[in-house]
């Protein structure tokens, strides 16, 4: 008996498809093929409802910015509240509190003794872009290390940065130059000899080239790939030998998902710059570099910025998030889920051997689908039925890894335990199918 998933209508629903018929006509085309073939009338927690009025479980959090769910009161009423007072100045013009509180709450979170500050920006790709021109202004050398399966974002360098061609590069060349790819030890994919990581790294760049070496603490779209034991210290250490700095983009595994506000936490490591998005104003187009101070006190005022960066209304709802966090304890609650969520997917994996391997940290929990455990070989046709059936039933599911074979939760921290339950027994059903 389904108690939150309530289809009154096949899906889509007439009002979603004749939404959906404009869309054709007006919507440009890149942009089109949305996981939910319903269009949303509202959302509050992990519950979203159609325009035909069709309930579904959502656990993909609008792609991981909803860590306190849909439309939290505190969020709503903070960005109404601002909304009347004043909704844009540019904080170069005419400044505002809202961002220097926010800017103070995020260093005094941010792991490590060294003296911080952060910047706004609107995206994470721009958070990612900024945090590259600081290091390679910091350093004066222009080379970055990124790694197989990353993803940064779209925009020129970003996509250069992001590891799968089709379709982020899709005939957008000639790429951003200086940006080096090497191997990602992973939990599932561990190299033998992690010192092998340097000889890689010696071979592929100059080392007093590179200006940063820029990581996902758990790999977001290339498939939740943790790091293997070690990996992330490791790094820190080549890192500091060589004179490069550390950039995290913890743009999808930050703001408590792992259980730790900074997803960086998890290890005992103090990066030079973080990158924060997503989650960070509950959807709302904000993003954030913390670095230390001595990295960025020394660069020209104005360097970096933008018209709409830091935006009033998304500080003040970056402060309600942060809050919430705090007084609903969302960071324990993380854990929760992820232990939940991983008990549940060990058993299918028990019962189904097309369940590969269950990873993650926290609420950052993911399956991987396979043709045969052995080989690996990826599920991905499989794994693309597995998510369309959970939304013919009424659960939005994400996607992901470099061969779209990976199930990714990316739940908001508000879904109840029943909600879980209830999406996770459509998404077995649904593999239990295939
Ligand atoms: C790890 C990571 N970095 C960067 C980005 C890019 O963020 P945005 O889409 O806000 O530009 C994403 C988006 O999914 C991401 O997951």
């Amino acid at each position: 008996m389904s108690k939150f998933i309530s289809l009154k209508t096949s899906l889509p629903g007439t009002k979603s498809q004749e939404i959906a018929k404009k869309r054709e006509k007006y919507v440009a085309k890149p942009m089109s093929g949305s996981l939910s073939p319903c269009y949303i009338a509202y959302g509050e927690g992990a519950l979203v409802t159609d325009v035909d009025g069709n309930q579904l479980i959502d656990l993909t959090g609008g792609w991981g910015c909803l860590a306190v769910g849909h439309t939290h009161k505190k969020v709503v009423a903070a960005i109404k509240d601002q909304a009347e007072k004043y909704l844009h100045t540019d904080f170069t013009a005419v400044p505002y509190e809202p961002l220097v509180e926010l800017a103070e709450k995020l260093v005094k979170l941010a792991p490590g003794s060294t003296p911080k500050s952060a910047a706004f920006f609107n995206s994470g790709a721009e958070a990612i872009e900024n945090a590259v021109k600081i290091a390679r202004a910091h350093t004066k050398r222009p080379a970055i290390i990124v790694f197989e399966n990353a993803f940064h974002g779209r925009t020129l360098l970003t996509m250069t940065m992001t590891h799968k061609a089709m379709p982020y590069k899709y005939h957008f060349g000639p790429f951003a130059p200086e940006i080096y790819r090497l191997p990602f030890p992973s939990s599932s994919h561990p190299m033998a000899d992690i010192e092998d990581f340097e000889k890689i790294l010696v071979n592929t760049v100059i080392p007093d080239s590179v200006a940063a070496i820029v990581v996902e603490p758990i790999q977001g779209e290339g498939g939740f790939n943790v790091p293997q034991e070690g990996f992330l210290e490791y790094l820190r250490e080549l890192t500091e030998k060589y004179g490069m700095l550390l950039i995290t983009d913890e743009i999808q595994s930050g703001i408590g998902r792992t259980g730790k506000f900074y997803a960086i936490e998890n290890w005992n490591i103090e990066p030079d710059l973080i990158c924060l998005g997503k989650s960070l104003a509950s959807g709302l187009p904000l993003s954030a570099v913390i670095t230390k101070k001595e990295i960025t006190d020394t660069l020209p005022g104005g360097c970096i910025g933008g018209t709409y960066v830091g935006n009033p209304l998304a500080c003040r709802a970056a402060l309600e998030v942060i809050k919430i966090i705090e007084e609903e304890q969302l960071l324990e609650r993380a854990l929760k889920i992820g232990e939940r969520l991983k008990e549940r997917f060990l058993k299918m994996k028990d019962r189904y051997s097309i369940v590969g391997d269950v990873r993650g940290i926290g609420a950052m929990m993911a399956i991987e689908l396979v043709k045969d455990r052995k080989t690996k070989e990826p599920a991905t046709q499989e794994t693309a039925q597995v998510i369309q059936e959970c939304v013919k039933n009424g659960v939005l599911i994400a996607g992901a890894g470099i061969n779209k074979n990976v199930l990714r939760m990316l739940v908001s921290l508000e879904i109840t335990d029943e909600q879980l339950d209830e999406a996770l027994e459509v998404l077995e059903k649904a593999i239990a199918k295939v």
